[in-house]
This record gives structure tokens, C-alpha cells and sequence, in this order.
């Protein structure tokens, strides 16, 4: 049975004081993390306070990246090692604002992957799609490939520890959510990969969120969806009060 899970993605919103004040109003409202899993994604300077205002509590906190070496001369990265040291045990990887504006490649994302279990972290790796490949029919082969070169080399119990989240860029920042059933076929599609990749008991045990304009009206039939295993909320994600009625969809 996979717990389902319900995860904010702050992206570059939100001072300290704000996403601290934000843990504080949720951290008492939440499920046990066993019925429903909570996290968090906020900017890399707020994280260590939303870790410390969030202890007790089932709320996880999640970097939005990582880089793939624990130590050096690398201006401006973060450790992968040092954010689980802080207590930092999640981390988006491969969102599609990395490949576009920053060109993160497949290689780079797997690296990433890599380093972030390396150092005992769980990442959440996300794959973009546009609506071009959809229309072109070319959509299969374009997640497919992600899946491939992003997880190339994990062992078994490596993918085990990754969530994977399909986020069609044409749905993000836009309002305009996939339909469940376009949702659903995208986070099949990631599943049906893995099962390829090592075996069907591995891809029925890793969890495959979908996001992309999630809200509060449109969170019960993407979660009531046996594909879909939970949502990575965006905008939604950054009132308190919004994202309580997203956890008690
Ligand atoms: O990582 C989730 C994000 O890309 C979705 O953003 O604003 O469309 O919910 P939004």
C-alpha cells in the first residue's frame, strides 16, 4: 500500500520569517504521516528554521535541489550531504525550471540522484512533458526516456527511496491542470518504465505524484485516481490555510 502524499512546492516565494510562520500554522492540523505524507519544498535559506519549527510534527521538509558533490569548490551549490546533516531528508530534483532555466540535463539530474540517496536523502524526481509531444504522439517516448536517463544505474532499493512527479509544463503556473485522466497516463507511463526497468513489485511500491495547477478543486479526482499517488502543489501550496483544505481534500 502506498501512503499518498500531499507536497508543497515554495519555489523562489517566501522569506524566512514568512515560511516559518507558515510551518507554525499547519505542523498541529496534519495527518499521521502513516495515513498521509506532508512535506514541504521551500527556498534553501528558510529550510533549516522550517526543519526546526516543524519537529514533532509528521510535516516533512524538502530542499528544491541539490547539487551532486558533498563538498568543494562549487560557488553558490548545496551540499547534498550537509542538507541531511541539517535534517533536511527530501529534495526535489529534475523540476522542469531546472532543465529549462538553468539546463539541467538527464546526466546532471542523475548525478544528482545519485549523490542525494548517496547521502541518505529522499529525492523527488520530476519529469516534464509539453502538450507538442502530446499532439505530435511523441509524449510516450519523451517520458519514457526521462525515466531511463534519469534513473540509469539506481539499484532497486535505490528507486524504492525516490518519488517520481510528472509535471506537464503546459499545467504548470497556469491554471490549466491536466485532466485526471491525462494525469493518470502520464504517471502510468513513469510506472510502466520502471516495471520495465527492474521489475513489477519495485514499480507497484514507488510513489508517483502528479503536478500542475493543482487546487483545491481538482485535488479529489487526481488523488482519487489508483495511477496517481499523490500531488506537488505549487501556488496552491503557499497559503497556510489553502493548503490545509488541500491535505483535508
Ligand atoms: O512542482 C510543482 C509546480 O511545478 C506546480 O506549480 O503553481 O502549477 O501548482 P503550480
Amino acid at each position: 500500500m502506498r501512503v499518498p502524499i500531499i507536497a508543497g512546492n515554495w519555489k523562489m516565494h517566501k522569506t524566512v520569517a514568512e515560511s516559518v510562520d507558515f510551518v507554525n500554522q499547519v505542523k498541529d492540523q496534519l495527518p499521521p504521516a502513516n495515513e498521509l505524507e506532508t512535506a514541504l519544498a521551500g527556498p534553501t535559506l528558510s529550510l533549516v528554521s522550517m526543519h526546526n519549527a516543524a519537529i514533532g510534527s509528521p510535516l516533512k521538509i524538502a530542499a528544491e535541489n541539490c547539487y551532486y558533490q558533498n563538498e568543494g569548490a562549487y560557488t553558490g551549490e548545496t551540499s547534498p550531504l550537509a542538507l541531511y546533516q541539517a535534517g533536511i531528508h527530501h529534495v526535489i530534483l529534475g523540476h522542469s525550471e531546472r532543465r529549462r532555466y538553468f539546463h539541467e540535463t538527464d546526466e546532471i539530474i542523475n548525478k544528482k540522484i545519485k549523490a542525494a540517496l548517496a547521502a541518505g536523502l529522499c529525492p523527488i524526481v520530476c519529469c516534464d512533458d509539453t502538450m507538442g509531444r502530446r499532439v505530435a504522439g511523441s509524449q510516450v517516448h519523451w517520458v519514457v526516456n526521462r525515466i531511463l536517463l534519469d534513473a540509469q544505474g539506481l539499484s532497486a532499493d535505490d528507486i524504492c527511496r525516490v518519488t517520481f512527479a510528472y509535471e506537464p509544463n503546459w499545467a504548470i503556473g497556469t491554471g490549466q491542470s491536466a485532466d485526471p485522466s491525462q494525469a493518470a497516463e502520464g504517471c502510468y507511463l513513469i510506472r510502466q518504465t520502471i516495471s520495465y526497468m527492474y521489475n513489477r513489485d519495485v514499480a507497484d511500491n514507488v510513489r508517483i505524484l502528479y503536478g500542475g495547477s493543482v487546487t483545491t478543486d481538482n485535488i479529489h479526482q487526481l488523488m482519487n485516481n489508483r495511477d496517481i499517488d499523490g500531488v506537488l502543489v505549487g501556488g496552491a501550496s503557499l497559503d497556510p490555510q489553502t493548503f490545509l483544505q488541500l491535505v483535508n481534500h
